[in-house]
């Protein structure tokens, strides 16, 4: 099938390599031009493993071309995915659906012959609605159907949840949008993976549902966590006592500094919204969003507690600044409110990230960044673990206490032992488990 993909972020980048790897014809589209200019000449304008190796074989087997003319790539195409960003509006949260619903009009000027137009981005209930009456508008004449197929790759994992999903959620009644939808995804059900015919407006709502149910369930952990630290517990085997129970499940149980990234802030926000604006207020992913806006601060003050006195003139290093590991993205960090506390208290911030300095320094900019885990310690009064890279499990303690001022490791992502810890020296914090082992 010949693919065009509008918006070739995130989402619209991975997907389109690995629609080509399929098989497909795919042209991916943007409006920005220099990430284009980059991409034809080979380099990713995201950190996701595997995606330049991806790129690179189906850009060279002429399967995946990149350009920013919108016009002749929806023309040829099959189906058109609209893949652009829905961010939070400014002063309210709603999604912000200026991109979607200026791509859709782009999308009705070049229509030609029976076209299938596919919403990926993340999109209240009811916009699909609307990209259909923009484009029935401005082009009555023309023939399409308008389906919904929202996407839930996690970023640092994308092709391989891509190519491995555990369902496929397609929202459209019309037959003929169902059988582009199905032959799209054809490798994919050949490997199981279940597909969900759903009408457009339940499957604008899984995505919602989904992405607010994960929020609740990090957001339940990290408040057994606090509990925990009060009553002596220790939240990783209450995680697990909890997690092997098949009804519960062990994912999404890690407690931490709260939730970030460029998906759950938003799309928790924006359900609420929607929600409220008709009549139903979602009271348990309200106090989710609260609890989890609460607690990023709230990780300032741990820090403050471990060092215990003030932190004005003292040195922290922070060691990971994005949002997760294996991705350069900074959207919504728990590092970013954590690291402003830190300022606002009066602390010198030094941090390193193995690739996401870059993004981060656009963010913060009065924080020093470092070649490494020992230089950011260097001197520092505590040392905050936000981003469980892989890199930072296996530090070399002794080195890290030889060059900190004081031997302080605050570890947001649990990922050293307590009792380890303590016999080494060190005065350490973690989140939701007794000082020692
Ligand atoms: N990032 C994720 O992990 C993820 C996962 C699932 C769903 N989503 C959803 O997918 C959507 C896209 O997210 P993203 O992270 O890929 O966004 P992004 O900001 O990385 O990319 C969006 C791209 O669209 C381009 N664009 C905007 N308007 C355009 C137009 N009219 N024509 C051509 N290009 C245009 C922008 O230049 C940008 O490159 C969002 O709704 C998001 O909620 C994201």
């Amino acid at each position: 099938m010949r693919v065009a993909m509008i918006g070739t972020g995130y989402v619209g980048l991975v997907s389109g390599a690995c629609f080509a790897d399929f098989g497909h014809h795919v042209t991916c589209v943007d409006k920005d031009a220099d990430k284009i200019a980059a991409l034809k000449r080979g380099e990713m304008p995201i950190f996701e493993p595997g995606l330049d190796d991806l790129v690179a074989a189906n850009a060279n087997a002429e399967r995946l071309a990149f350009t920013t003319e919108l016009g002749p790539a929806v023309a040829a195409a099959d189906a058109v995915f609209i893949a652009v960003g829905t961010p939070s509006r400014r002063g309210d949260g709603h999604a912000d659906l200026s991109y979607v619903y200026a791509a859709a009009r782009e999308i009705a000027d070049a229509l030609d012959g029976f076209t299938v137009v596919i919403t990926k981005s993340t999109v209240p209930i009811g916009t699909g609605d609307e990209v259909e009456r923009i484009i029935r508008e401005a082009r009555p004449d023309a023939d399409v159907a308008v389906a919904s197929n929202p996407e839930f790759l996690r970023e640092g994992a994308a092709i391989q949840d891509f190519k491995h999903p555990d369902r496929i959620v397609v929202g459209t009644d019309d037959p003929r949008a169902r059988a582009v939808a199905a032959e799209l995804y054809r490798p994919l059900y050949l490997n199981q993976a279940p597909i969900l015919n759903v009408s457009r407006r339940t499957a604008e709502l899984i995505k919602y549902a989904a992405n607010a149910f994960l929020a609740t369930k990090i957001t339940f952990i990290n408040e057994i966590a606090d509990l925990c630290e009060q009553v002596g517990a220790d939240v990783q085997d209450v995680a697990r006592g909890i997690g092997l129970d098949n009804r519960i499940g062990s994912k999404f149980l890690h407690a931490g500094p709260g939730y970030g990234g460029s998906c759950f802030p938003k799309d928790t926000v924006a359900l609420i919204k929607t929600a409220q604006d008709h009549a139903t207020p979602l009271r348990i992913v309200e106090t989710v969003a609260a609890v989890n806006d609460a607690r990023k601060r709230a990780m300032a003050r741990k820090v403050a507690a471990a060092v215990g006195t003030s932190l004005r003139g003292k040195t922290v290093g922070v060691l990971g600044l994005t949002f997760k590991p294996n991705t350069d993205d900074m959207r919504e960090a728990p590092s970013i409110p954590l690291i402003t506390a830190l300022q606002d208290m009066g602390a010198r911030v030094r941090a390193y990230d193995p690739v996401g300095m870059e993004q981060a320094g656009k963010v913060l900019p009065d924080v020093v960044f470092c070649a490494g885990p020992y230089e950011c310690a260097a001197g520092a009064d505590a040392l905050v673990i936000v981003t469980e890279w892989e890199q930072f499990r296996a530090l070399d303690l002794d080195r890290i206490k030889a060059a900190m001022a004081r031997p302080v490791v605050v570890d947001l992502r649990n990922i050293y032992r307590p009792d380890d810890m303590a016999r080494r020296g060190f005065v350490y914090e973690s989140v939701g488990r007794p000082k020692r082992g």
